[in-house]
């Protein structure tokens, strides 16, 4: 792979000079596209010894190159016509994965088995882990990293790095619930087991307050196993006082606590194949 990384960092320096449908160049992207297909390779991940989120810059380059190098092309269904440069993944039921129709990903983005798409989407660069599910108009933004038996609810946003680009992907720990219709993005971080209440916002602006002794916990970045809700909190400008959003950890779960209102339903994730 460290081959493959000099080849594509030394693409990027001279990505001024490449062109779509240069063939040589789009062979090695699409090597790196492939590693992140397959999900042997992932743009980001939590460094177990610091806890800090590692970011694998050229995989993110490489995403950034096949849309230089890629051409256009129009595919239709029925009466829909799409004209795109990248495909979209293929082969779900080899791989344990469900997608009602109306869900789709790109190749590119990698979905572990037991996924299920309800109709939605996820881009490319994405990772969603193990029996996640990804419900009715929730979108995964490219890179972003989902771990395992995580729920993102009806109309959740999960933001992408490419546009703007962000240096760091949004990452959702296992085991999270995130509410309805939630807003998490620009490297926002939620910690395994939480649950996020509906309407959320979270970003790396957002100020993560700790309900029981009204301190600041970090900001975009709530802790394992804590129940937050988007809440608001008192700021005084010189235009006056307003009400600006925070996120307000409301209680702490116990370690490997799964909150009532976010239990899986085995009935719904069933997919009639062995995973
Ligand atoms: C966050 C959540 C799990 C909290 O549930 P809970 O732990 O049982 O807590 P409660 O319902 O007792 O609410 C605690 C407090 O937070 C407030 N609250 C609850 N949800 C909230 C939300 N989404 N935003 C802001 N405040 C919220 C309640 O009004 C309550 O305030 P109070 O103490 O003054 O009465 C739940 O409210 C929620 O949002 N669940 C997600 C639902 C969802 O999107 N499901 C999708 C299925 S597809």
């Amino acid at each position: 792979m460290a081959s493959l990384e000099e080849s594509i960092d030394e693409l990027w320096e001279h990505r001024s000079d490449l062109a779509a449908g240069d063939g040589d160049a789009t062979a090695i992207v699409d090597e790196a596209i492939e590693l992140l297909d397959s999900g042997e390779a992932r743009v980001a991940e939590i460094d177990p010894a610091s806890d800090e989120i590692v970011v694998h810059e050229w995989l993110k380059r490489s995403i950034l190159l096949l849309f230089r190098l890629a051409t256009m092309s129009t595919t239709q269904v029925g009466p829909f016509e799409f004209a795109d440069k990248l495909p979209l993944k293929k082969d779900f039921a080899a791989h344990g994965v469900r997608v009602v129709p109306g869900g789709s990903a790109r190749r590119g983005a990698f979905l572990d088995r037991g996924v299920i798409l309800m109709p939605s989407y996820v881009n490319i660069g994405a990772r969603v882990g193990r029996d996640t599910m990804v419900d009715t108009w929730a979108t995964v933004g490219s890179c972003a990293q989902i771990g395992e038996r995580v729920h993102l609810s009806g109309g959740v946003g999960i933001g992408g790095v490419l546009e703007p680009p962000n240096a760091v992907p949004v990452v959702i720990e296992d085991d999270v619930l995130v509410g309805s219709r939630a807003m998490v993005t620009d490297g926002a971080r939620i910690g395994e087991g939480s649950v996020i209440g509906a309407g959320t916002i979270l970003n790396p602006s957002i100020p993560v307050i700790d309900g029981e002794t009204g301190a600041e916990i970090s900001r975009g970045h709530v802790p394992p196993w804590s129940v937050a809700v988007g809440a608001s909190r008192r700021r005084e400008l010189p235009g006056g006082e307003f009400f600006l959003p925070c996120v307000l950890v409301l209680r702490r779960l116990t370690e490997g606590e799964r909150h009532d209102k976010a239990a899986l339903n085995d009935v719904l994730r069933s997919h009639g194949v062995s995973t």
